[in-house]
């Protein structure tokens, strides 16, 4: 697989897509109320340009009032919102996008993905999840080419669920975003991303906190005078990823720069690759048919 280089240019060129997606953004997932405002302006004294969210999140207006009150020109953000389980299928994911705009009072949306290859209330075994995520999709296709999204892309979507995408869409997402930390490096499916021009956004690269006090990961961190949160999530965007840290405390925040522009030396890498044993910290889609 394709390895990045020492120093990282701060965006992933995307297929298909005009704008470029920037390598390190806000994870937004259980940020509410005066979080959102902090750390949003945080995330953006410090050059964030790129914020996750998602209608679940219930976060979106925050982060829209947020920027408007920072100042900054929407054109300068890069916003990533998804589409619920429950909304998925032809109506509801038409409406669900519409609403999304609204939300973020905005002509259009940066990246927009399906949020989970499931929908609500049907049986992870039941073929009408397949029906219904590609009805989806051909949503997001059509408001794509009506340039209300300006990216379209998946969320959780395993090599099933890609292939089989692959198979039917018109236009290939350009992004799946999944869990990726040593633990899950999803190697197989980020070389299948690679082989389909699909960027990775990995989710939970701390994993989700956990990961910051396991031994080999601190030992990394004293070797590398880096934190144990800088060594996972350089060693993310050594994979080619690129990373959402969520911070609800604003110092947590990393800048950009200080991930972007050292390089995790290859043993120590090794050794953070060594830590693989499969654990998820979040949702698990591998039973969705
Ligand atoms: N597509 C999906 O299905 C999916 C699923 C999960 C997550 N996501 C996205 O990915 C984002 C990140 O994942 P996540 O929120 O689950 O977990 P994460 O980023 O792996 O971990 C977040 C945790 O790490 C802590 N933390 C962050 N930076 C730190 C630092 N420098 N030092 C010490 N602690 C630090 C945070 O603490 P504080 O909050 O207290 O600062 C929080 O408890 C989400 O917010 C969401 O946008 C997507």
């Amino acid at each position: 697989m394709e390895k990045a280089t020492s120093i990282l240019p701060p965006h992933i060129k995307l297929s298909h897509s005009l704008i470029d997606l920037p390598r390190v953004g806000l994870g937004t997932f259980k940020l509410a109320g005066s979080e959102v405002t902090s750390s949003v302006s945080r995330a953006l004294e410090i050059g964030y340009r790129h914020i996750d969210t998602a209608v679940i999140y219930k976060n979106e207006e925050l982060i829209s009032s947020a920027l408007k009150q920072h100042g900054i020109a929407r054109e300068e953000v890069f916003i990533t919102s998804k589409i619920s389980p429950y909304q998925q299928g032809a109506e509801r994911a038409r409406a669900a996008a519409l609403e999304i705009l609204q939300r973020l009072d905005s002509s259009y949306v940066d990246l927009l993905l399906i949020h989970w290859p499931g929908a609500s209330k049907t049986k992870t075994t039941d073929p009408a999840n397949a029906k219904l995520r590609l009805e989806s999709w051909r949503v997001l296709e059509e408001l794509y080419e009506q340039g209300k999204l300006k990216a379209i892309g998946v969320s959780n979507y395993e090599e099933s669920h890609l292939k089989e995408l692959a198979s039917h869409a018109k236009i290939m997402p350009m992004v799946n975003q999944v869990e990726v930390h040593p633990q899950r490096p999803n190697t197989c499916l980020r070389q299948l991303c690679q082989d389909l021009g699909i960027a990775v956004v990995a989710y939970a690269s701390l994993g989700c906190g956990h990961l910051l006090q396991n031994p080999i990961v601190l030992d990394v961190a004293q070797q590398t005078g880096k934190s144990p949160a800088q060594v996972l999530l350089r060693w993310g965007l050594q994979k080619g990823c690129a990373v959402i840290p969520k911070a609800a405390n604003p110092g947590h925040l990393i800048a950009a720069g200080e991930l972007l522009n050292w390089e995790l030396p290859g043993d120590l890498e090794a050794r953070l690759d060594g830590l693989e044993n499969g654990t998820k910290y979040c949702w698990d889609p591998s039973g969705i048919a």
